[in-house]
């Protein structure tokens, strides 16, 4: 199985995902990075790890549907089964929703539906609860809205800084994400040619 991973940034999700499959945790291929800012972290380990980039910035296209054309262009010229948002700063248009629809996922750190949207840590110690955490969900037209596949806890502690709690937060996605893909590429047929 083919997939193509969307990242805005550091890309330790990216890595997760390619440590996994190097170790044979997960029979899947990386056939693509999708970055739309140059200068991210997350290009510099796709370069490492031998896996092709499409790096573009939004703001020299017309729209979304512009950008999204070309990248669908390349998808479906490498035959990708799954589209893994991983730290994507960018809500999925209807051009890439079509084509993919149910096949993209997405990562979040807190758990959905609380806290949607950006600063989702932040969110979540302003508000002051003592639970929070992660979550896995297909990618619809909305703001961390998709159907919910996996969600796993984090306790804030009292006067927990946001530094720690993140740090906690990545922990459990590291683990939960590879887990998840593996667990849906299981169940997924070969891709049907677009
Ligand atoms: C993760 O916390 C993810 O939940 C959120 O963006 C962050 C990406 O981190 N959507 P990284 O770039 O994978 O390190």
């Amino acid at each position: 199985k083919k997939m193509a991973i969307f990242a805005s940034g550091n890309g330790s999700n990216f890595q997760v995902l390619i440590d996994a499959i190097r170790k044979g945790d997960l029979q899947a291929e990386v056939s693509l990075l999708v970055c739309d800012r140059p200068g991210a972290y997350v290009i510099e380990r796709a370069v490492q790890e031998g896996v092709s980039q499409f790096v573009f910035q939004p703001k020299s296209y017309q729209d979304k549907a512009d950008y999204e054309t070309e990248i669908l262009g390349f998808l479906k010229g490498l035959e990708v089964d799954l589209i893994v948002l991983a730290g994507y700063m960018r809500l999925i248009g209807p051009t890439l929703l079509q084509a993919y629809e149910g096949k993209i996922i997405n990562i979040h750190p807190s758990l959905l539906p609380a806290f949607p949207g950006k600063d989702a840590i932040g969110q979540a110690l302003a508000a002051g609860v003592s639970q929070t955490g992660a979550t896995v969900h297909y990618v619809d037209a909305g703001m961390d809205t998709g159907e919910i596949i996996a969600q796993q806890s984090v306790e804030v502690l009292p006067g927990e800084s946001r530094e720690t709690l993140q740090d906690k937060i990545q922990q459990v996605e590291h683990e939960l994400y590879p887990t998840v893909v593996k667990m849906l590429l299981n169940g997924m047929k070969e891709a049907t040619p677009l």
